[in-house]
């Protein structure tokens, strides 16, 4: 049985790696213009409109909101590495849609009905470029899942749940906070399964988050974020080694990041309860006390979960503000261990992180059920010839 499955996993990743390298080398994307450099020395906190046209995507082979499934991330390594781990994006894949598009989407709906304006803010200086995002999102979603969604004259109609999103055109428009009208990032955050954020620099070269739709983010709160600096919300997060290592490449990168170029970076965390938008483990959403330290340590296996994220990163050429997506895949470890070569990279991941990220990451709360499970399965794996030589480097896969 456990070959089977991981004979069927194998086949799966590799068909999965083919179709992928067809995608990006396809002749038919249109290459992104060269962006102008008009803002190259610009004053911080100023900006110049660009002529940058985001490149038309290809239609995604074959997606079915049924039958296309959620693309594979193992974005984790042998050993634990902190870097910024960016790459450059493919146009084709600024946002990425499956199967669980439904199950997304819904869970949106319930917690947007259950806690509304706490998971998603736009503030005044960011309404245009939220409206910006909403016009490129009109002009690359119907493109790219043209089974789902149809451009219409004042937005974009979704055709599996009959949402007629209308961006403009309406008299309620949303002029700001208090304002008549839908939010622009909670329309953005209803056509796609990610959450998203909008960075605007200052006039001191900062990047702060002006606009957002954070509803499934597992272990932190949008309110706790807005209006805040990268270097806030990272150290507010005690995100391990963050000054050291991160915040210099990071605070440069974004300022010299242009309308041409997008990047992606992958993550992962352990989660050990099975719930989407909070992990309920650390402690209620909007509650005093959150965080590991409120946690119990978990002794159902069938409950630990991977949490991966994969975020966007690219510059809007209108308004120069910078769009964050962040694409969570969920999948339960009981799942992920059938996978070839997974149980002892994951292992062998953990066992390699150093005593911020344990902490940061929950190591204690999960370790003594996870680390012999995984033990377990791998020493099966091994047995059977799926030894870690012989696996290939395909990150984040
Ligand atoms: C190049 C860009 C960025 C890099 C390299 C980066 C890096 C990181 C790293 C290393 C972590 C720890 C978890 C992980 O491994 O991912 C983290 C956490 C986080 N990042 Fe970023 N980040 C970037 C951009 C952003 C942006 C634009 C936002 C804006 C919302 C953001 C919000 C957060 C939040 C909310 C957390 C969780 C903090 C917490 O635990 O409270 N990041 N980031």
């Amino acid at each position: 049985m456990l070959v089977v499955v991981l004979l069927a996993a194998a086949v799966l990743s590799k068909e999965y790696r083919k179709s992928k390298s067809t995608t990006s080398k396809s002749k038919s994307l249109q290459k992104p213009q060269k962006s102008l450099s008009l803002n190259k020395d610009r004053k911080f906190g100023t900006w110049t409109p660009e002529s940058f046209q985001l490149p038309v995507p290809e239609p995604f082979p074959n997606w079915d909101i049924k039958s296309t499934s959620p693309l594979p991330y193992r974005a984790f390594k042998h050993k634990y590495n902190i870097t910024m781990g960016i790459r450059n994006m493919d146009w084709n894949s600024w946002f990425e849609l499956d199967n669980e598009w439904t199950k997304f989407h819904e869970e949106k709906l319930k917690r947007v009905k259950q806690y509304d304006k706490k998971l998603h803010e736009t503030g005044v200086e960011a309404v245009d470029a939220a409206y910006e995002l909403l016009d490129e999102m009109r002009n690359y979603l119907p493109a790219r899942y043209p089974t789902l969604f149809q451009k219409t004259n004042l937005g974009v109609k979704n055709l599996e749940t009959g949402e007629d999103h209308k961006f403009r055109g309406s008299y309620r428009v949303y002029k700001g906070p208090g304002s008549e009208g839908e939010d622009p990032m909670l329309i953005a955050a209803k056509m796609v399964q990610d959450d998203l954020a909008v960075m605007m620099e200052s006039d001191n070269g900062e990047y702060i988050l002006k606009a957002g739709a954070v509803i499934l983010p597992g272990f932190w709160k949008l309110e706790d974020k807005y209006n805040q600096t990268l270097e806030n919300i990272h150290t507010h997060g005690d995100v391990p080694k963050f000054k050291e290592k991160l915040q210099s490449p990071m605070e440069k990168f974004f300022i010299r990041l242009t309308c041409d170029k997008a990047v992606v970076r992958n993550n992962y965390f352990l989660q050990t309860d099975e719930e989407l938008g909070w992990s309920s483990s650390i402690g209620d959403e909007f509650g005093e006390k959150v965080g590991w330290y409120t946690a119990d340590e978990a002794n159902d296996i069938s409950k630990i979960h991977l949490r991966s994220e994969r975020q966007s990163l690219r510059r809007l050429p209108k308004s120069g503000a910078i769009v964050f997506t962040v694409r969570t895949y969920f999948i339960p470890i009981s799942k992920l261990v059938e996978e070839p070569y997974i149980p002892r990279r994951l292992l062998n991941g953990i066992q390699s992180w150093e005593e911020d990220v344990q902490e940061y990451r929950g190591y204690t709360k999960f370790k003594d059920i996870l680390l012999p499970y995984l033990e377990q399965k791998a020493e099966a794996q091994e047995k059977l010839g799926y030894l870690p030589e012989k696996e290939t480097n395909a990150f984040p896969f």
